[in-house]
């Protein structure tokens, strides 16, 4: 053992959460040592890449890289760059090392510059084989199951010559209450469960997401009580799978119950969550949301096929009509719900027939929007295995008549609310038009109306004037 190491570990808390802002702090000297040495202020850049999940741990990152003295940067062209990556279509990787190669040519130009590789991808072993390989500027890998021990491992990297690479299979770890940097200040993301224990035959999540565990409700709601302090108004709770929550916790809790302890919360004015498995969604769940004013009009309900044969291959475990009878029960509990979905096209063995079905739901159901995707294979999953895997021209082709379809009914499902007044939750300057702001309605729904940078983070009335496609122009009243 180094000297350094030795008088580090006299004073190394025990406790998890106090370790690593043991690390921060001492991450914090390194950072200014080296800004000193530039004559500049360090930056970072982290980049998100895949669904919510990801985007909540990134900022945690944020948080950390703050805390550390790093300043945020615009752009890549910073001194540590961390791309926080997704695996779960083929795509997504590809995209990641294209991006690589980029960054290569910027880290010749400075000295100072890091690059740290995190994520989905980074718990597959071939692709740690592969960075390992021919990636070797890349300096930090690490991934979903460590995340939490970011600070030392930066200061691993700070002071290491060479690749720091460390990615465990998995972990019953929850470390709660270290950094986090909202890309929002009233809004926030609170993670309620990690992992998923799902095993659909096409997704590659279980595996490098590992096994469910839920946090308790009382570090959950301890969390949001805090961050209402801090004036977050809406939260999004996050979950594989959020309909099985609190299955694995000592004393069972349910989501319907832990959402209804959410509510209470003084302050917080609107709840939502993703991701529902149709599978789990319970009456209990309904109930609690019909019942509710501060949970969203909005329900996200994958689907991916609508065709029990299909669904059954995928392993699902429910069929196109529980399905359908599920949103008919939910729709008729919250009339004005808006249900969004995904689905996948081209499934190994998926058929005309088997479309039609999807079609068919796509119609019956009436989706708000939908995100469609065409099946990727990924290794490792049961079925990338399968046999009868689908020409690209049939998927394509499916994919162009699906997407035709959900938009169709999307833009019918938004006009219906031209000429009501609804919440908005106001987000930000009009992108295109500074006279405007842009603000959410409860069911999701993009409006743009004028108004001054005041209200920004307040719930207004604003009345719907117009429908254009898929979003909003309105007035405030
Ligand atoms: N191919 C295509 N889409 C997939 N998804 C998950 N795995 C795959 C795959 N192998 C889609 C599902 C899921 C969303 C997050 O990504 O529709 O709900
Ligand atoms: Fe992508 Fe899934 Fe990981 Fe989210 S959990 S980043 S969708 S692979």
């Amino acid at each position: 053992m180094e000297l350094n190491e030795k008088d580090l570990a006299a004073d190394l808390p025990e406790e998890e959460t106090a370790r690593q802002y043991h690390y921060i702090e001492k991450a914090r000297k390194l950072v200014q040592a080296m800004g000193e040495a530039a004559g500049r202020p360090m930056t970072f850049y982290v980049e998100t890449f895949g669904c919510q999940m990801n985007a909540r741990d990134s900022e945690k990152l944020r948080g950390i890289l703050l805390a550390m003295g790093y300043v945020q940067g615009e752009t890549e062209k910073a001194d540590f760059v961390v791309y926080n990556t997704c695996t779960v279509r083929e795509n997504a990787n590809k995209r990641v090392y294209g991006r690589l190669g980029k960054l290569k040519r910027l880290k010749k130009e400075n000295p100072h510059m890091r690059i740290a590789l995190c994520g989905c991808m980074t718990q597959e072993p071939q692709v740690v084989e592969r960075l390992e390989k021919s990636y070797r500027f890349v300096d930090l890998i690490f991934g979903t199951h460590n995340i939490f021990r970011f600070a030392q491992l930066v200061c691993q990297m700070l002071e290491a010559d060479d690749q720091v690479v460390e990615v465990w299979e998995g972990t019953d770890q929850i470390v709660e209450d270290l950094p986090a940097q909202r890309k929002y200040p009233f809004r926030s993301g609170v993670n309620i469960m990690f992992g998923c224990d799902n095993f659909c035959s096409y997704c590659i999540v279980p595996y490098v997401r590992g096994r469910e565990r839920s946090r308790s409700p009382e570090a959950i709601i301890e969390e949001i009580r805090r961050l209402v302090d801090d004036g977050v108004v809406e939260v999004m709770l996050l979950g594989q799978n959020v309909n099985s929550y609190g299955k694995t916790l000592a004393q069972s809790v349910s989501f319907a119950q832990l959402l209804a302890r959410i509510e209470k919360i003084p302050g917080l004015r609107r709840i939502r969550f993703m991701t529902s498995h149709p599978k789990d969604l319970s009456d209990e769940l309904i109930a609690v949301m019909a019942s509710s004013d501060k949970i969203c009009r909005h329900l996200h309900l994958p689907v991916q096929s609508g065709s029990t044969r299909i669904l059954e291959k995928m392993h699902r475990r429910y069929t196109k009509e529980s399905y359908l009878s599920l949103t008919e029960k939910i729709k008729a509990a919250i009339p004005d719900i808006a249900l969004t979905t995904d689905i996948i096209v081209g499934f190994p063995g998926e058929t005309e027939e088997d479309f039609q079905h999807t079609l068919d739901v796509v119609r019956q159901v009436r989706y708000s929007s939908a995100f469609t995707f065409q099946y990727s294979k990924r290794s490792g999953t049961p079925a990338a295995a399968m046999a009868d895997q689908v020409p690209a021209d049939v998927v394509q082709d499916r994919f162009d008549r699906l997407l035709e379809t959900v938009q169709a009914i999307a833009r019918q499902e938004c006009a219906r609310w031209e000429g009501t007044t609804g919440q908005v939750l106001v987000e930000q300057v009009d992108r295109q038009d500074d006279r405007l702001l842009t603000g959410r309605l409860g069911n999701n729904l993009l409006v743009h109306f004028p108004g001054d940078l005041s209200l920004i983070g307040r719930i207004v009335d604003v009345h719907l004037t117009a429908c254009r496609g898929f979003y909003y122009m309105g007035e405030m009243i």
